[in-house]
C-alpha cells in the first residue's frame, strides 16, 4: 500500500507543531517537522560563518551535513552531526535566521529531497510552509492552519515561558508579522495555502478540537 501523507501548512505560532503532533500519533503516521530542519541548517551556516553569497561553501556544506531527525515520545529530536541541537535551534534568534536561509534556492532543493524520502518510507503528517504546494503537491489530506497575529504571538510567548525563556510581547508580535511577511512574499515556495488545502483558523479553536475536525475529515 502506498504511504499516506498528510499536509500541514501554515504561519508560526498557529498550534502547527502541537495539533501535527498530536495528529501524527493518533494516526500512528510518522510526525515530520521540516521547520526544525530548516532551523538546523540555519544553525549550521551560522556556527560556521557560512555566507550565503559563497555558492561553492554553501553546496558543500549541503553536500556533507548529516541531519537527523529522531522520533522521540510525541515528537522529534534533531541531531546534527551527532550533536542532540533541539533545544538550540529553538531560539528567537534561531527563528529569524532559519526564515531566512530557507529563501536560499540550494538550501530548499536539498531540504526538499530529504523530505520527499522520509515520505517514501512511510505515512507521514508533515508540518511546514510549503508541504501541500511544493514538497508533497499530490498529498492525500493538506490543511493550512492559520490564527490572528495576536493570537500567535501570545502563544509564542507561553511556549517560550514554558522553556524558561521570557520575551516581550510586542516584541514577538513584531517578530511574528516580520516572518510571516519574509515567509509569503519571498520568490520561492511561498507560504500560501495549497489550492486543494482545507482552511482552518485556529483562533478560537482548541487543539483538541483542531484534531478531531482533521481525524474525522481524513477519515470519512
Ligand atoms: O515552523 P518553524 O517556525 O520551525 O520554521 C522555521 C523557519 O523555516 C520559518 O521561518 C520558515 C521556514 N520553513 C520553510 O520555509 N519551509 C518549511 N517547509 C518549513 C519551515
Amino acid at each position: 500500500m502506498n504511504p499516506v501523507i498528510v499536509t500541514i501548512d501554515g504561519p508560526s505560532g498557529a498550534g502547527k507543531s502541537t495539533i501535527t503532533k498530536q495528529l501524527a500519533a493518533e494516526l500512528l503516521f510518522t510526525y515530520l517537522d521540516t521547520g526544525a530542519m530548516y532551523r538546523a541548517v540555519g544553525l549550521k551556516i551560522h556556527r560556521t560563518g557560512t555566507n550565503l553569497d559563497d555558492r561553492n561553501g554553501l553546496q558543500k556544506l549541503l553536500d556533507t551535513i548529516d541531519l537527523r531527525l529522531v522520533p522521540d515520545g510525541d515528537g522529534t529530536r534533531v541531531l546534527l552531526n551527532n550533536e542532540d541541537v533541539s533545544e538550540a535551534i529553538r531560539t528567537p534568534e534561531m527563528s529569524m535566521i532559519a526564515s531566512r536561509v530557507s529563501a536560499d534556492k540550494l538550501v530548499r532543493e536539498k531540504l526538499t529531497l530529504l523530505q520527499r524520502n522520509v515520505g517514501q518510507k512511510g505515512s507521514i503528517v508533515a508540518e511546514g510552509r510549503d508541504m501541500g504546494t511544493v514538497v508533497f503537491p499530490k498529498a492525500n489530506h493538506k490543511f493550512f492552519l492559520d490564527a490572528s497575529p495576536e493570537e500567535r504571538a501570545r502563544r509564542r510567548q507561553k511556549q517560550l515561558a514554558e522553556q524558561g525563556q521570557e520575551v516581550d510581547y510586542k516584541e514577538t508580535l513584531e517578530q511574528i508579522i516580520k516572518r510571516d511577511k519574509d515567509d509569503s512574499s519571498r520568490a520561492l515556495s511561498p507560504l500560501k495555502p495549497a489550492e486543494d488545502a482545507i482552511i482552518i483558523d485556529s483562533s478560537e479553536m482548541t487543539i483538541d478540537e483542531v484534531v478531531d475536525f482533521m481525524v474525522k475529515y481524513i477519515q470519512r
